[in-house]
């Protein structure tokens, strides 16, 4: 037997990779290079023609189309765009008020005053005196003298209020300002300017007294105006 500290010794042969000892082949060794490779079922049915097509059909496959932009970015509007559609906005509804507003023209407003033509009745249904039965109808008291029938317009002459009558003081009062006024409408105190005017006053075919308020006979002391209370049509002869 050799020596193996002897550097003259015969060097053994090498042993083959995986070989034992004796140079037999490991069983595992001899599995794996004696195991055959296990065959593909699928491609083994494939015929060769068939595997070699399916890389020219992916070839010429359409090309997908191109991935649309992000939803976020679709759903941010354009700040330019905005304010073009604020700007539209404005400009149209200033047109459409204008447009409503010239329409507006051709439906003006009416007031339908009250007429101011009264019928008082026949001058017998009046005493002497001052009856103030047309005063809420026709803001009208009746006075009745010996010789003439008239109609004061009850509107104070200071600040327009409706003067009472006062039987038992024998005077209208003015509730306002307290200005007073004689049964025929004559101012005597209070701040009441002048005497109270009075209606157009005339009979009807009938006979009725027919008052109108928009035609006003005045008598302005104050001012030196001229008395327009013995003008036709400012009283009623009886
Ligand atoms: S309104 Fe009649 S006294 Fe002033």
């Amino acid at each position: 037997m050799a020596n193996p500290d002897d550097p003259n010794a015969p060097v053994p042969a090498k042993t083959p990779a995986g070989a034992g000892g004796n140079g037999a082949p490991k069983p595992a060794e001899k599995h794996a290079v004696a195991a055959p490779a296990t065959p593909n079922p699928e491609a083994a049915a494939t015929p060769p023609a068939a595997r070699a097509a399916v890389p020219a059909a992916k070839a010429a496959a359409p090309a997908r189309p191109a991935a649309p932009p992000p939803a976020k970015e679709a759903r941010e509007p354009d700040p330019n765009q905005l304010r073009r559609r604020l700007t539209w906005t404005c400009i149209v509804a200033f047109l459409a008020a204008n447009f409503l507003m010239f329409l507006r023209f051709f439906f003006p407003r009416v007031l339908f005053e009250p007429s101011t033509v009264c019928n008082l009745g026949y001058p017998s249904d009046y005493v002497l005196g001052v009856s103030d039965r047309f005063k809420q109808q026709c803001r009208i008291y009746v006075v009745r003298e010996p010789t003439q029938i008239f109609a004061i317009f009850a509107k104070c002459t200071h600040l327009g209020c409706t003067p009472d009558w006062k039987p038992g003081e024998n005077k209208f009062k003015c509730p306002c300002h307290g200005s007073g006024y004689t049964p025929e409408g004559i101012n005597f105190e209070g701040p009441a300017p002048r005497p109270m005017d009075r209606a157009h006053l005339e009979l009807d075919a009938q006979g009725h007294l027919m008052a109108d308020t928009s035609r006003l006979f005045t008598w302005d002391r104050s001012k030196g105006g001229r008395d327009e209370f013995n003008d036709d049509g400012s009283f009623v002869s009886v």
